[in-house]
């Protein structure tokens, strides 16, 4: 059997960029996506380096276009499709709704949400082929805990959370997840910080305060190697769930 072919976006920097180098070390073929394309060709080197191949498609999701060229040069470089990680995704604005910017409002919906559906239109022919094709979103806690002063990335990932359900209703012979990655020691959690003081509740921003002290962010790595197993391995059973990175099931995955 030939190599699985995943792509990944916002692959340039923190877990999405894990994401894909646990998929080359797990044996697939990567296409990674994000707007900055130096950083694309450093993770492509890292992934040559193990071994694999990676095609680059530099892109903002939140355009029209990107959907489908991703999925193409995909399709072009490797000539199947096993799975997709939707990963790119930003979290401002951080402000409180009353003074949020409406446009960034509905580009971090863009980004996130809808970004996400375009790539699973475009995809879904192709991961219907696959032995077993597979949607990985990767989603939050902020999905399921009102957190003030992400009001968009609030909304824009319990958005995720339904597409994935009805998804995987729609699509029966598809694994389609939403996963819970953690909090991990990334540039968004950097936003968070710099951002999160005036907009967020004391209590709340003071906890992201500590666990940076405190080392207590995880190492994009550990998640990043959950999320790759997922896409190469989560059984069709699962489809539907909402998942975290740490969750037992997971680690049933490496035993396979
Ligand atoms: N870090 C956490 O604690 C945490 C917690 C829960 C969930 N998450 C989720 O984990 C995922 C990864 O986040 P992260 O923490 O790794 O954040 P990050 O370090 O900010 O990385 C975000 C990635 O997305 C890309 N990106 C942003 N906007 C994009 C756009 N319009 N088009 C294409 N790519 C875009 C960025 O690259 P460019 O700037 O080069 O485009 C970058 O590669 C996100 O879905 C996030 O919501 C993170």
């Amino acid at each position: 059997m030939s190599t699985a072919s995943v792509i990944v976006t916002g692959a340039s920097r923190g877990l999405g960029r894990a994401i894909a180098i646990a998929l080359a070390q797990m044996g697939a073929d990567v296409t990674i996506n994000a707007r900055t394309e130096a950083a694309l060709f450093d993770v492509k080197q890292e992934i040559e380096t193990l071994g694999r191949r990676a095609e680059i498609l530099a892109g903002d999701v939140s355009e029209a276009d990107v959907a489908e060229r991703l999925v193409a040069a995909a399709m072009l470089a490797f000539g199947r499709l096993d799975a997709v990680v939707n990963n790119a995704a930003v979290l401002q604005p951080v402000a409180r709704i009353a003074e949020s910017d409406p446009f960034a409002w509905r580009q971090n919906l863009q980004i996130n949400l809808f970004a996400p559906y375009l790539i699973t239109q475009a995809a879904l022919p192709h991961l219907r082929r696959a032995p077993q094709g597979r949607i990985i979103n990767v989603s939050s806690g902020a999905a399921v805990r009102a957190t003030v002063g992400w009001s968009a990335y609030c909304v824009s990932k319990a958005g995720l959370n339904m597409f994935t359900n009805v998804l995987a209703q729609e699509e029966q012979r598809i694994v389609a997840l939403a996963v819970r990655p953690g909090v991990v020691d990334t540039s968004m959690q950097n936003t968070l910080r710099q951002l999160g003081k005036n907009a967020m509740e004391p209590e709340a921003y003071q906890r992201f305060i500590a666990y940076y002290q405190q080392g207590q962010l995880l190492p994009p790595e550990q998640p990043g190697k959950a999320i790759a197993a997922m896409a190469l391995k989560a059984p069709l059973s699962w489809s539907g769930r909402f998942i975290s990175w740490n969750d037992p099931d997971v680690q049933s995955l490496f035993m396979t």
